[in-house]
């Protein structure tokens, strides 16, 4: 039985004011422990804040990204060391707007995957595919295509240091939810070519859903086999929500 993850993905969101507020709320919805793992990734300049105020509690920190880098002249960048250096235990990588929005190719999200274990961190690896993609029955596809970039730099075994997030882009901030046999027909295909290379792995990892999750549709999705808990944008930044979306992982 795979304990469930919830992570909240601030965006660009949040202040040091909200960064306290929120990490104080949620480590008061749970005086007697988490239901779930759980993490939240706010904007690099509060991770130092978001660190401080979940210690001692049962919540972990992530970055929203990663540099491929380790060191070097690469203005703007923050790399593995460092946000290792801070306290976090995750950092999401590929997510869907850093690949529109910044260009990021397969390869370059495989190398950022790399980059977060060679400092101890485990990478939450976004896949997922469009509108237009989905329409076209080409879901497989670009899912597949996206793991398998991943395992071919990283191989099978980095994955018992990875969880993966499926989060159809369609989903994310429309308010458009998969439901929850679309989000188990996906999250049984990215098991299934797991399983291809190695069953005990394949059995272990975590696939979340990401995508419009909040605490009314959360059970649903989460009640489904291979669905391992979510990624979840919009809905962390409200502490009551988001602690109801980590009760229906318990
Ligand atoms: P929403 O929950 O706001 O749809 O965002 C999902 C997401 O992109 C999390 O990474």
């Amino acid at each position: 039985m795979r304990q469930k993850l919830v992570a909240g993905n601030w965006k660009m969101h949040g202040s040091r004011t909200f960064t306290r507020s929120l990490l104080a709320e949620l480590a008061a919805a749970f005086p007697d422990g988490a239901p779930c793992d759980i993490a939240v990734c706010p904007p690099y300049p509060y991770l130092p804040e978001a660190v401080g105020c979940a210690a001692g509690s049962p919540i972990l920190v992530g970055a929203q990204d990663i540099s491929a880098e380790d060191e070097g002249a690469f203005t703007g960048e923050v790399s593995g060391g460092m946000l290792a250096d801070l306290g976090c235990r995750f950092a999401i990588v590929g997510h869907s707007e850093r690949r529109s929005l910044h260009g990021e190719s397969d390869e370059l999200v495989a190398r950022k995957f790399g980059a977060a274990q060679r400092h101890g961190l485990v990478p939450i690896l976004c896949v997922g595919e469009s509108l237009e993609e989905r329409e076209a029955e080409r879901t497989e596809a670009v899912v597949g295509r996206q793991l398998k970039a991943v395992l071919d730099s990283a191989g099978i075994e980095a994955f018992s240091h990875a969880v993966i997030a499926y989060e159809p882009i369609w989903a994310i901030g429309t308010g458009r939810t998969a439901s929850p046999e679309q989000a188990q027909a996906v999250h049984a295909f990215i098991r299934g070519l797991l399983r291809s290379e190695n069953a005990t792995i394949s059995d272990f990892v975590k696939v979340l859903y990401g995508g419009s999750v909040k605490a009314a549709n959360a059970a649903d999705i989460f009640a489904m086999p291979d669905v391992d808990g979510g990624l979840v944008g919009g809905a962390s930044l409200e502490s009551a929500g988001f602690a109801g979306i980590c009760r229906a992982a318990g």
